[in-house]
């Protein structure tokens, strides 16, 4: 262990935290952080078989898939041991929803519109036979 890694968060290996996928040494990764669900297992609302399931593996997907609550992301802070280190991290691209997705594109705002460049051409034609004529 690096020396300054006392004041940091432990940092852990995708390949240690693969060792550790049985119900009694249950950890697993969600979005790069490591956290042990040994002790919470058997309170886990949504059963034992799916953390055991998931465990020694990367689970962010899975969690959240469910939509798991507010109140069950403020828990899992209690199980947190430690991050991964920076070489094992991925980027995920998080699901947002799209309020503009059913619109397309160029309709949703009057200067994308075809009539913006025609309402254009009229008043810079009015305004310079005004100006220069
Ligand atoms: C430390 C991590 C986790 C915590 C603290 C946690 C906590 C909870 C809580 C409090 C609920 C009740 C519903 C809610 O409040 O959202 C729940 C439901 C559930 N969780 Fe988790 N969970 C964790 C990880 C996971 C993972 C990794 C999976 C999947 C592999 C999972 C699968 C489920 C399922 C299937 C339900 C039931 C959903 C339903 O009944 O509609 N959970 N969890």
């Amino acid at each position: 262990m690096r020396a300054y890694a006392v004041a940091m968060a432990k940092q852990f290996t995708r390949k240690e935290i693969s060792e550790r996928n049985t119900k009694k040494d249950a950890v697993f990764i969600i979005d790069n952080i490591v956290y042990d669900v040994t002790q919470f297992i058997d309170e886990h609302p949504g059963g034992h078989e799916v953390l055991v399931n998931v465990a020694g593996k990367d689970a962010s997907e899975d969690f959240d898939d469910i939509g798991h609550s507010l109140d069950a992301k403020e828990l899992m802070k209690k199980f947190k041991i430690g991050e991964l280190v920076p070489e094992d991290h991925i980027k995920r691209q998080r699901r947002s929803l799209n309020w503009e997705d059913n619109k397309t594109e160029n309709e949703s705002t009057f200067v994308g519109s075809w009539k913006f460049p025609l309402v254009l051409g009229i008043v810079m034609t009015v305004l310079y036979s005004y100006l220069f004529g």
